[in-house]
């Protein structure tokens, strides 16, 4: 038999008595994720049908599905450089958002179109060294960003991950000198003992007065 290490059984343990898995297990969700974006939606109505939406992190498909079911006639562009579940009508692209490459291609699928909504639900790669970790999280956040201003519609909205730590008040500040509204949540679905939590960015309006 395999012998499972402490902290895999730790792990299994967490997953069976918590309520999202068992739900996304019970409700055919992809993921437990799924449910962060439900939460998100239902409080900020982020997704509407007809809506260009890019997604970034978006393995292994848990906000895909949930965007699929709600885009009617819309367009979703997904990204990760791991394997994605999604239905016929979204462009997956396989690679790391930020890449040029990946620029490119989300070039061609746009074909001078605008977004509507960027999401992010990218993790960095947990090092274990908090201070990399960090860092590396504030990357992604800037990655997202970045997408808002080259590709985004005056008014969209932005729907991120981040983690509480280093830099991201301040991040957070200069975002509301792009944005109307901004919001700094935890949806119930995520993990309480996680840093994890979401920044909501809404009306976004590059040429608005300094916030401070
Ligand atoms: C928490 S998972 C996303 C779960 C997903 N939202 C769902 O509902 O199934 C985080 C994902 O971010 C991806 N990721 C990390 N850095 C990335 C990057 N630069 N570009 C795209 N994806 C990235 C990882 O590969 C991982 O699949």
């Amino acid at each position: 038999m395999v012998k499972r290490s402490k902290s895999s059984d730790r792990w299994l343990q967490r997953q069976r008595k918590d309520q999202f898995v068992r739900q996304a297990q019970g409700g055919g969700q992809i993921s437990r994720a799924h449910f962060k974006l439900e939460q998100l939606d239902q409080r900020y109505k982020l997704v509407k049908p007809n809506l260009h939406v890019l997604e970034l992190g978006a393995a292994p498909g848990g906000w895909t599905n949930y965007l699929e079911e709600r885009l009617a006639g819309g367009l979703l562009i997904a990204i990760d450089p791991l394997p994605i579940t999604s239905g016929d009508k979204t462009h997956v692209i396989e690679g790391f958002a930020g890449e040029p490459e990946v620029d490119d291609e989300i070039e061609r699928i746009l074909a001078g179109q605008k977004l509507d909504l960027v999401l992010s639900d990218m993790a960095p790669n947990i090092s274990g060294v908090r201070a990399v970790d960090q860092a590396r999280s504030m990357e992604l956040a800037d990655i997202s960003l970045d997408s808002c201003h080259r590709w985004m519609n005056q008014r969209g909205a932005m729907a991120i991950k981040a983690f509480q730590g280093e830099g991201l008040d301040a991040w957070v500040k200069d975002l509301k000198k792009v944005f109307k509204k901004v919001h700094m949540t935890k949806p119930k679905a995520s993990r309480s003992e996680s840093r994890e939590v979401f920044v909501v960015a809404i009306d976004f309006s590059p040429n608005k007065a300094p916030a401070d």
